[in-house]
């Protein structure tokens, strides 16, 4: 029984199998799709509550403590997403190397990433719109631009809106171009891409000129007695936070199958992604609080507000930077959404999930049933609830994966050590043991109950694939 539960596929047969989805993407465009991923809600809404309640300026130094948590878990991800180039990233990965039952905890433990920072950006983006179509004059309503359910220090509650109309609005957009293809959306994406680092870019030039550095002193805010309120706690706290920023380059793996050539592209695309957005991070942030004092940063859309802090002079990059933000927030759903599908396919293909996930167009060979699957659970998600709660699941679900990346690195190389890897993680076991530790040590400053609700989620997970999956897999089947 307990052999059963650890069989593994293997990785020779695997990585030759493509399973008919077209493969077009370049490492250009790998780029373009990692930045698009990474880039988004964590630099336009949450640096500016980060700053102001946990970290103050220090931000930068969470925004650099993430990003080594991410590099490191990024050359592990890329030695694997060369190896096995399969649609499904880490889950693929796992069921290679560690058997079925850790690739499911670790599949559905993807789900929980992809459909709730889907979502939760989705929530993120809806906020902009409802700012940017303000600034026209024009007014959406409360009853259907805010979540349905609240949560206060009571418990839940109804808002007194019917949905959040504009956030269920862009996932059927989305849902619909990945229906229709990875090429035409990858364009669209390539666009995007290119809006959003401009105006980021123009944020940091311009912007530069109106630090007061007075603002920066103390550089690191003293604590305040309370873990996670300022001082190092405060940095950790802020780390754990923002790490959500950078989430989206594990988003790049998931798409292997459709790459031209993986074993060169996939590590090459997913570093430099990182490197890029991990600069654009520390200097937007050291900007944002030399120009305004980071107490007054606690608001939905803080860079905009720096820009207007700053009056006349750069009163016409306003607009541009709310655009710049919707366009920046639109390709980050694309990408999550993009990862959510081909979790389902992967998975599915396995035998785990219910094969209407793994049924491909016809003419179009997307997994279209799981994208609308995808569009539809997350519409709801993103329409029902507030981004708050959604994010820190989102948070600490990822932690995980990424934690158990490092590790597999390290047993691979230890059991199957004559594979062929086009792609090697230096330092093993010292660069991924370091990667494992920077993320359980964000792990552990995350608060008590978004344990409990992670907790939850595998126990359903658990029982889901006692009831279902078990009896279904192929690889059992065999
Ligand atoms: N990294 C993505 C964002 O910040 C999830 O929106």
């Amino acid at each position: 029984m307990l052999n059963e539960l650890f069989r593994r596929t293997e990785i020779g047969t695997a990585s030759r199998e493509s399973g008919g989805l077209k493969k077009s993407l370049s490492v250009t465009s790998l780029i373009t799709l990692g930045v698009g991923a990474i880039v988004g809600m964590g630099i336009f809404v949450l640096t500016g509550k980060e700053a102001a309640i946990h970290a103050g300026p220090a931000l930068t130094i969470s925004f650099a403590i993430s990003a080594m948590g991410c590099i490191l878990t990024a050359f592990c991800y890329a030695e694997f997403a060369a190896m096995i180039p399969l649609s499904g990233s880490v889950y693929s990965y796992s069921y290679a190397t560690m058997g079925e039952l850790i690739a499911w905890f670790i599949g559905w433990d993807l789900i929980l990433e992809y459909l709730f920072a889907c979502s939760t950006v989705a929530v993120g983006w809806s906020g902009y719109v409802v700012s940017l179509f303000n600034g026209w004059g024009i007014d959406i309503p409360k009853t259907l631009s805010e979540s349905t359910f609240i949560y206060t220090s009571e418990g839940w509650g109804f808002s007194g809106s019917i949905i959040n109309f504009p956030a269920v609005f862009i996932v059927a957009v989305v849902a619909t171009l990945l229906v229709g293809g990875i090429k035409q959306s990858a364009m669209i994406n390539n666009i995007i891409v290119v809006i959003k680092v401009v105006v980021i870019l123009l944020f940091i030039g311009f912007g530069l000129s109106y630090v007061n550095v007075d603002n920066w002193t103390p550089y690191i805010p003293e604590n305040t007695g309370e873990f996670g309120s300022f001082g190092l706690s405060g940095i950790l706290r802020a780390a754990a936070v923002v790490f959500f920023a950078y989430l989206g380059f594990d988003a790049l793996a998931t798409a292997a199958q459709e790459v031209k050539n993986p074993q060169k592209d996939m590590p090459k695309g997913i570093i430099a992604s990182l490197v890029i957005c991990a600069s654009l991070y520390v200097l937007v942030t050291a900007v944002l609080t030399g120009i305004v004092d980071y107490r007054q940063l606690d608001t939905p859309a803080p860079i905009a507000y720096a820009v207007d802090y700053v009056g006349k002079g750069l009163s016409w990059l306003s607009p541009f930077i709310k655009l710049g933000a919707v366009a920046g927030l639109s390709s980050v759903i694309l990408v999550m959404m993009l990862g959510q599908t081909r979790i389902y396919y992967a998975i599915s293909r396995d035998g785990l999930l219910p094969q209407f996930f793994s049924k491909l167009h016809d003419k179009y060979k997307t997994p279209h049933k799981s994208t609308i699957f995808a569009g539809i659970a997350t519409g709801l998600i993103a329409g029902l609830f507030p981004y708050g709660v959604l994010s820190e699941l989102v948070s600490i679900g990822t932690l995980m994966a990424f934690t158990i990346v490092c590790i597999s690195v390290i047993i691979l190389r230890k059991k199957m050590p004559h594979l062929h890897r086009p792609f090697k993680t230096p330092l093993v076991p010292y660069l991924p043991l370091l990667g494992a530790l920077v993320c359980l040590l964000q792990m552990v400053s995350l608060p008590w109950n978004t344990w409990v609700r992670l907790i939850a989620w595998m126990i359903v997970g658990m029982i889901f694939y006692f009831i279902y999956g078990i009896r279904r897999s192929k690889l059992r089947k065999k």
